[in-house]
């Protein structure tokens, strides 16, 4: 990507221009069926000049920052103000979600769930977003498992790189959250 002129961000996309670019911070995780979990995470927005904002996240385990969970996905901002996001998880699990955008603020439902045989029972998520602070921060909850929807995840993210999210993320490997960046190379490389 380097040295190709970076494309316009299409005008649906203004609504989500906040989000564009790499994010990394902390997180913490659990559940009613497992012990509560902290974990490091790097998250990337970025267009291509289309009406669809590219993300892409990778989390790793704060001990030993080896891999944790992953998923990636695209987000598609309608002429109604709704959102649609369809994501992939490397467990199996793909979503499609709905929802608004308010201000800084997105807020996010599950429309569909959809898992392989040998997933893990996942029936609906909900997702919050929202900029505080300069801070990208979220909060997910999960119905899975048996258990009614409720708290699985909550991060909060720091800017790192690439304000402009013009097709650039991270693949350096797992860093810590205090705005180390590592090396920057397309996505697809
Ligand atoms: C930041 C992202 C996430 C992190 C760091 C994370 C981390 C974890 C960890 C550490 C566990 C316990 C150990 C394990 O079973 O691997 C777990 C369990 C689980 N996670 Fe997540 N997770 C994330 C996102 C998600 C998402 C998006 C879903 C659903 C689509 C999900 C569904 C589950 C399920 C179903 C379990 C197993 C529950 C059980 O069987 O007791 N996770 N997660």
């Amino acid at each position: 990507m380097d040295g190709m002129p970076a494309p316009d961000l299409h005008p649906s996309l203004v609504p989500l221009a906040f989000l564009l670019g790499s994010w990394r911070g902390e997180g913490v995780g659990g559940y009613p069926t497992m012990a509560d979990f902290g974990y490091g995470e790097e998250t990337t927005f970025w267009h291509e000049g289309k009406p669809v904002l590219h993300y892409r996240q990778r989390t790793w385990r704060l001990d030993d920052l080896t891999p944790s969970h992953a998923e990636a996905g695209y987000w598609r901002p309608q002429p109604d103000g709704s959102l649609e996001v369809v994501l992939a998880h490397p467990t199996g699990i793909a979503e499609i979600y709905v929802g608004t955008i308010e201000g800084t603020r997105v807020s996010l439902a599950t429309d569909v769930v959809v898992r392989t045989s040998s997933a893990k029972e996942v029936t609906s998520l909900t997702r919050l977003y929202g900029l505080v602070e300069g801070n990208l921060m979220y909060a997910v909850d999960m119905a899975a498992v048996g258990q009614r929807l409720q708290p699985h995840l909550s991060a909060t993210l720091k800017r790192v790189a690439d304000p402009t999210g013009h097709g650039l993320a991270s693949q350096a490997g797992p860093g810590r959250a205090d705005g180390e960046v590592g090396h920057y190379a397309p996505p697809n490389t």
